[in-house]
């Protein structure tokens, strides 16, 4: 198996082409962070989108979704504390003019320790064997201590470094890790500065009326100055939650690994407004449904990990991330912060206008405390999507790539290939399509011998093909071929669409 930069590089080629997705304007030599999804991308990406609406929004009587504008008025952003405090700390290398984000230089650092604390554990599990305890061999053996330590005091003095705003100290910690620029190979940093993530631009035509305006750099925002709206119009009782599904945007200083990090991306979002004092409850729900629906695609539980936030924001009482094994290592995939009463509380002073509820059985009124639980679209589907990316020898020596997508995300469901193309199998392969097609995405496909044309699919990830051959014309049965197993079963056209339907079904999330 090729290594992880090796096999990332696989898993990026394969998206583009099979049509997953492409380098926004590529033939102007591409911008850069910025991506567009081709004809089985955005398959995939509005599968996973109604997946996660459907878990939110359909399955929860008391959340309702919404969609708001990417325009909004300035000085929301001003009060959300965006204008002020999002920022990056970035350095640049004096000798390659390179531009970093500093905690990522440090991270980085971070997870080459990382590295060598799981090489001992891989050696020492292949050597004991079903004997291995990791958890002793964590806490006993003197290298693995000696590094877990060293990360340890890392983190204390990074963190400690952010939480007094003191970026001379950052700098420092830079250049005691001998950390170099992995261009020119050397230490000549500058000193360490903040630079705000929001794009900004005009709205109005004459420029004595045009005012600056951010594109929003989170759906959030858009949640919480419609509060009332939504709270009043839907006659919604706390607690209860709002969710939405958009673009933001970010000026990401080092825009890598695909795209895990864009300058525009989407996310999916949900406030859930609680009375005050039951934030951590319900913190601690929020994070039990949303590892529930992580699992409910089938991935295996060991991709997924907790990241508790050590630095919390100023708006926040806890927060944590469930990160993902991305193929560059453990990454966020999702956030879910108790964000206390800062944002609604922050609206009504710089709005004046008064964002309350009122409890009609305590005759009370406060301003509510919210958990969000926020994750992207993109990084979603890059979890599937590099997770799904299998190379495998097969018995009689042949190779196969396949996507294994979780069924209920992968853009083809069903591929209806007539064996030959004559003797009216094409015509029967339209008419099982005519039958399956208002429930399941089909694709026809009658070029090539069947056994390329099944590779195809599995390229593509399409969990079920079904062949039409000379039995379909004399009884209607159909060979039915699952994907990843490559089992083939007899199946009438009659049950068609049931067994497909049961083979698509998701776990309850
Ligand atoms: N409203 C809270 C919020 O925006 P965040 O941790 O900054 O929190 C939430 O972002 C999620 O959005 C992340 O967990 C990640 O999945 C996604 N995300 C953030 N920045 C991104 C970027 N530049 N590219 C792709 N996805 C991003």
């Amino acid at each position: 198996m090729a290594n992880n930069e090796e096999l990332f590089k696989k898993i990026i080629s394969h998206a583009k082409e099979y049509g997953y997705i492409f380098p926004s304007s590529e033939i102007y030599d591409g911008l850069s962070a910025v991506y567009d999804y081709g004809q089985y991308g955005v398959e995939l990406k509005n599968n996973i989108k109604n997946y996660w609406w459907k878990s939110m929004v359909q399955m929860n009587e008391n959340i309702v979704g919404i969609d708001t504008a990417i325009f909004m008025h300035p000085t929301i952003w001003k009060a959300s504390g965006h204008v002020d405090a999002f920022n990056d700390p970035l350095i640049d290398n004096k000798d390659s003019k390179k531009r970093y984000r500093a905690d990522v230089l440090i991270e980085d650092h971070i997870a080459k320790i990382e590295d060598k604390i799981l090489k001992e554990i891989r050696k020492a599990s292949e050597r004991f064997g079903k004997d291995f305890d990791e958890e002793k061999f964590r806490a006993t053996h003197p290298r693995v201590l000696e590094n877990t330590e060293k990360i340890a005091s890392i983190q204390k003095r990074f963190n400690e470094a952010l939480n007094q705003n003191d970026l001379g100290e950052v700098k420092k910690l830079i250049e005691d890790l001998g950390i170099v620029c992995p261009v020119s190979g050397t230490k000549n940093w500058t000193d360490v500065r903040q630079f705000n993530l929001m794009f900004s631009t005009q709205m109005g035509s004459v420029s004595e009326d045009s005012g600056t305006l951010f594109l929003r750099p989170e759906t959030a925002q858009g949640i919480f100055v419609n509060f009332l709206n939504v709270q009043k119009t839907g006659r919604m009782k706390i607690p209860f939650g709002i969710a939405q599904i958009g673009k933001a945007f970010r000026n990401e200083i080092v825009a890598r690994q695909f795209i895990f990090r864009m300058r525009e991306f989407e996310q999916m979002e949900m406030q859930f407004f609680v009375p005050p004092g039951e934030e951590l409850t319900w913190f601690e729900y929020w994070k039990e449904q949303r590892m529930k629906w992580h699992l409910s695609l089938g991935i295996s539980a060991s991709k997924y990990r907790w990241h508790p936030h050590e630095k919390l924001a100023h708006y926040a009482n806890a927060a944590v991330d469930i990160e993902f094994e991305f193929p560059f290592g453990f990454k966020e995939l999702e956030g879910i912060h108790s964000r206390t009463d800062f944002d609604l509380s922050s609206h009504e002073k710089f709005s004046g206008k008064k964002l309350r509820y009122f409890d009609a059985e305590s005759n009370e009124s406060y301003v509510p405390y919210v958990v969000e639980t926020s994750i992207g679209v993109d990084r979603t589907f890059l979890a599937v999507f590099s997770n799904a990316y299998t190379e495998e020898i097969l018995a009689d020596g042949s190779e196969r790539t396949v996507l294994r997508l979780p069924a209920v995300l992968a853009p083809i469901k069903v591929a209806v290939l007539p064996l030959v193309k004559k003797d009216g199998m094409p015509e029967k392969a339209r008419l099982i399509i005519d039958e399956l097609k208002n429930d399941f995405l089909c694709q026809y496909d009658e070029k090539d011998a069947i056994g390329r044309r099944y590779r195809r699919q599995d390229a593509i990830g399409t969990p079920y093909c079904v062949t039409i051959d000379n039995e379909t014309l004399e009884n209607d049965t159909v060979t039915l071929r699952e994907r990843d197993s490559m089992l083939q079963t007899r199946v009438s056209i009659e049950n068609l669409r049931k067994e497909i339907s049961e083979g698509l079904r998701p776990l309850r999330f």
